[in-house]
């Protein structure tokens, strides 16, 4: 039974696979169409930076270019690593001169069925984003226009700008429309889970058993993982608290930092688990380094604080009554399943 909690996990929620856009035939603008399941429901993309294949081909050059650093030494991709589904495997990201950051590199996809960016959801959108880890002491440590006089003089650029956003100076709002545009074109919808969704495959006795599980309440002798993983995209994407300690060496408040009320301290985005076979160190923080340690954690230890989640709370009570199906012993990485 635990080791099903723990294929579930695993196995519904990995498979990883960038559908990327597909064009669609127009004369005058060829826009690019995202190709994704049909659970998802539709995706909020923006009307003044429709997706281009220039404009997609503009951000993923960029994405990978460590001209938007101040000594050019530090791509978005060297956090984001397309293999760990954009995520590294660092617990903390190690920007410009090896600095260590404060927070957990997230996986990204599916940005564009997404309300808020960062662990505490201080951005909105995608395009206010993505101009603040250039500009972060500890990451990409650079000065904008530093970096747009960079980009200014690269004819190269010159023209790949013009062809995407016709022909003008390239400004900050060009440059983040342009990785906005790349960025949400990364779909992840292909696992083996959404599969068995479509009839396509099976899933095993013991998935079968773990998906229970995951989807049932604890009143109804599941694990209620599904109460804040909820959803296609296995989060109902609001802030909560799992009942972490708080690291003492990091301070995070989380949320608080943006609100700076009492109710969001240690209040954290609920993140997506798709992928989660290839995205650990686990939380916001990296401090769990594999699935066993994350069921661990939602077993045994939660952290009393009074912002923490009712959901946790009863969570935690009722898998200490029946812990079987929330304990887990097996093993904690799973191979990988790319797109299966
Ligand atoms: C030094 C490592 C590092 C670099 C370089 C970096 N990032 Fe990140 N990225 C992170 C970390 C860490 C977070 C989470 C920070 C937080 O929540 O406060 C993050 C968060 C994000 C998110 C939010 C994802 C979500 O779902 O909330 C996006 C999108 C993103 N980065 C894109 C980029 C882009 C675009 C670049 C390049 C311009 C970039 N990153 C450069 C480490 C990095
Ligand atoms: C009360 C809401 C809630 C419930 C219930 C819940 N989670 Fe979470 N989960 C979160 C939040 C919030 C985070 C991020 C916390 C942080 O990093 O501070 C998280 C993080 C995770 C992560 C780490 C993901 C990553 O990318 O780092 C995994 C894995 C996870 N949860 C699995 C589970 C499983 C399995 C269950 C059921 C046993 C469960 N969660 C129940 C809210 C919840």
């Amino acid at each position: 039974m635990t080791r099903g909690f723990v294929a579930a996990i695993v196995t519904l929620l990995i498979g990883f696979s960038l559908l990327r856009a597909e064009r669609e035939q127009s004369q005058e603008s060829p826009l690019v169409q995202l190709i994704f399941p049909k659970e998802f429901g539709k995706p909020t993309l923006p009307i003044d930076n429709k997706l281009t294949k220039e404009r997609i081909s503009l951000g993923e050059k960029l994405f990978h270019d460590t001209i938007l650093s101040i000594d050019g030494t530090v791509s978005c991709a060297a956090c984001h690593v397309e293999e760990f589904a954009f995520s590294d495997d660092v617990d903390l990201s190690r920007g410009f001169e090896g600095r260590l950051g404060k927070r957990n590199s997230p996986p990204i996809f599916n940005l564009a069925w997404k309300n808020h960016f960062f662990w505490d959801g201080r951005a909105r959108t995608v395009r206010d984003q993505v101009l603040q880890p250039i500009q972060d002491h500890l990451e990409m440590a650079a000065n904008l226009n530093q970096v747009l006089y960079r980009l200014n003089r690269r004819k190269s650029y010159r023209e790949d700008f013009k062809k995407a956003y016709g022909p003008a100076e390239i400004t900050s709002e060009m440059l983040s429309l342009a990785l906005e545009n790349y960025l949400l074109t990364i779909v992840s919808g292909d696992s083996k889970f959404d599969q068995s969704l479509e009839k396509k495959v099976k899933l095993d006795p013991l998935e079968d058993e773990g998906r229970r599980l995951f989807f049932t309440s604890h009143e109804s002798g599941g694990a209620g993982c599904s109460e804040c993983h909820s959803g296609p995209h296995f989060s109902d994407f609001t802030f909560r608290n799992n009942g972490l300690r708080p690291a003492p060496d990091l301070n995070d408040l989380g949320r608080y930092r943006v609100t700076g009320k009492e109710k969001d301290k240690f209040l954290f985005s609920t993140p997506s688990l798709r992928n989660i076979a290839i995205t650990s160190p686990y939380m916001h923080d990296g401090r769990f380094e594999n699935l066993t340690e994350v069921i661990e954690h939602y077993n045994t230890a939660l952290h009393q604080t009074p912002t923490l989640d009712q959901t946790s709370r009863r969570a935690s009570k009722s898998c200490r009554k029946k812990s079987a199906p929330c304990l887990l012993t097996s093993s904690d990485r799973s191979p990988v399943c790319r797109g299966c």
